[in-house]
């Protein structure tokens, strides 16, 4: 769900996409318009940004998929939630407090400039903020402040307004750790476009 709304909004916007997957056949027959689909290696190989939507449980396998040199140097957007799905029972995480998948992934990769954006709200929201009315934030984290850069201006593109920076990569255990809130408000409103919202008073100044 993930990959195909990113793929079609990066293709809209001009980008070129080739999205990776186990079941290259399969998953040709269903993707959007004008996107190559591949396997996960080809994907790596291909792109200048890559972007991890798989299931959480399964992202740092997909990466070992792929040629290791396919990713030096590269801006990883992690999108993905370390979830665990029981049946019966709202998802649980299995990666909280003191580690996250955005650092998991960037401890086992190092050659990767990992960003972790995206992954507090619904794949529509991610592509069309605009869904949810009036103002509403998206969170980042990473180590590399370039990679940021490049990633808000991607966000921009996409057209979100207020990106914060929850500075290195270890923020991701607070957007990863959302998951939890964000399935109970779906649970009560039965739809996923809501978002959050930072309100401050004016007289508090970031300090870090
Ligand atoms: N759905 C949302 O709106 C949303 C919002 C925020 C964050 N996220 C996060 O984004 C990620 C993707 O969510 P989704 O809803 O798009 O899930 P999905 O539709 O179930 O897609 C799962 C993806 O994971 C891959 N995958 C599954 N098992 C795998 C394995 N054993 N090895 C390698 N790849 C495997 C699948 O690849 P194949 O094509 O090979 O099957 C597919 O690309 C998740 O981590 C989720 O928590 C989702």
């Amino acid at each position: 769900m993930v990959g195909k709304a990113l793929a079609a909004k990066l293709a809209a916007l001009g980008h070129q996409v080739t999205m990776g997957t186990r079941s290259v056949e399969k998953e040709a027959a269903s993707a959007p318009a004008g996107i190559n689909v591949r396997t996960f290696a080809e994907a790596a190989a291909f792109g200048e940004t890559l972007i991890s939507c798989t299931a959480g449980a399964t992202s740092i396998d997909a990466l070992r998929s792929v040629n290791r040199k396919d990713l030096t140097g590269k801006v990883l957007i992690d999108v993905s939630n370390p979830l665990v799905f029981t049946p019966g029972q709202l998802p649980t995480l299995s990666i909280s407090n003191t580690d996250s998948l955005g650092e998991t992934l960037q401890r086992e990769f190092p050659e990767l400039r990992v960003v972790k954006a995206l992954n507090t709200c619904n794949c529509q929201v991610m592509v069309d903020p605009a869904r949810v009315p009036g103002e509403h934030d998206l969170f980042i984290a990473g180590n590399d402040a370039a990679a940021k850069q490049q990633v808000t201006k991607l966000l921009h593109e996409f057209g979100w307004k207020s990106i914060i920076d929850l500075g290195d990569i270890t923020g991701a255990r607070a957007t990863e750790q959302l998951m939890p809130f964000w399935l109970r408000v779906f649970g009560m409103y039965g739809s996923p476009d809501f978002n959050y919202r930072i309100l401050k008073s004016p007289a508090i100044v970031r300090t870090t």
